[in-house]
């Protein structure tokens, strides 16, 4: 937390979809306590409020926290969030592509709509959420960060529907850091290894499997190393960076079993 200069997102205004819980909460209440403003956007409307008051109060009323429920499947819902944030806050200067759905399943038994569920939340999502912010990203010269994950980098089994979309949300980050560069836009992905105390990661690992073991650093990530990845990247460290993908895994990706 110290790692960064107190006021270096003051000002600022931050639009998060899957804000409400998980990583995407501890990046929001580091960038609010580093003066950032934010909108959290996600289904569960009574849960969004909660959090956005539990955020204001973890920040010290350094930022403020608005809930603004979309799914982001829907493009007209995740239009109305934006206007909301527009309203609230006349800006964004910073977006997280983060709503994410993940259950394990093998491809024969896998039917057609649970396939297109997944692919419909965390790849068409990020383009719905692209497409209603980007004017607005352009009008700051702002930054996108895209939350996607590395199992795609391999053969994962059980989890073809979500190692598909997220190969899809690294190429379209790619393409968006290549089309907005010149507009001043940034656009990049963070690839977080596997993660301790996340939903997505108790509904994944099966009991008594020993993870840590696969790690060369050799613990379990944090939610917070993935927030320092997030506050390096969106800050004016990260100027120079963009298309590019954030590996966080603790070496995770990297090792291979021994034969
Ligand atoms: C098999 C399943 C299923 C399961 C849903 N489906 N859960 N199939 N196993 N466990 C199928 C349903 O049967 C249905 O297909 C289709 O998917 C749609 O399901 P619904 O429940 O109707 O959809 P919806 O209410 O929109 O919810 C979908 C969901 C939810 C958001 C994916 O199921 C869910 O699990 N939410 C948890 C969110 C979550 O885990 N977030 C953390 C993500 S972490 P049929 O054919 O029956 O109609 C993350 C990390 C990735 O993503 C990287 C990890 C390494």
């Amino acid at each position: 937390m110290d790692t960064f200069q107190k006021d270096l997102f003051k000002g600022k205004v931050l639009f998060c979809t899957g804000g409400r819980s998980g990583i995407c909460y501890t990046i929001t209440e580091q960038m609010m306590r580093l003066g950032c403003s934010a909108a959290i956007v996600g289904r569960d409307a009574k849960g969004l409020e909660e959090s956005a008051r539990a955020l204001e109060k973890s920040s010290g009323g350094k930022g403020r926290c608005i809930a603004t429920s979309a799914d982001v499947r829907d493009p007209s819902q995740v239009g109305r969030a934006v206007e909301a944030t527009i309203k609230e806050f006349g800006k964004i200067d910073f977006v997280i592509c983060g709503a994410a759905g993940n259950f394990l399943a093998p491809i024969s038994t896998l039917s057609a709509n649970a396939f297109r569920t997944v692919i419909e939340i965390d790849l068409l999502g990020t383009y719905h959420t692209i497409k209603s912010t980007l004017a607005h990203v352009r009008k700051s010269q702002g930054s996108y960060i895209h939350i996607s994950a590395t199992l795609h980098y391999r053969g994962v089994p059980f989890q073809p529907h979500v190692a598909a979309a997220k190969a899809g949300v690294d190429a379209l980050s790619q393409a968006l850091a290549v089309e907005e560069g010149p507009r001043g836009v940034r656009s990049n992905v963070i690839a977080p290894g596997p993660i301790g105390d996340t939903e997505g990661m108790s509904r994944l690992t099966p009991k008594g499997s020993n993870v840590e073991a696969q790690i060369p650093l050799g613990r379990m990530g944090k939610k917070e190393d993935i927030a320092q990845a997030a506050t390096f990247l969106f800050s004016p460290a990260g100027s120079w960076i963009t298309g590019s993908v954030m590996v966080v895994d603790g070496g995770e990706s990297h090792i291979r079993a021994p034969m």
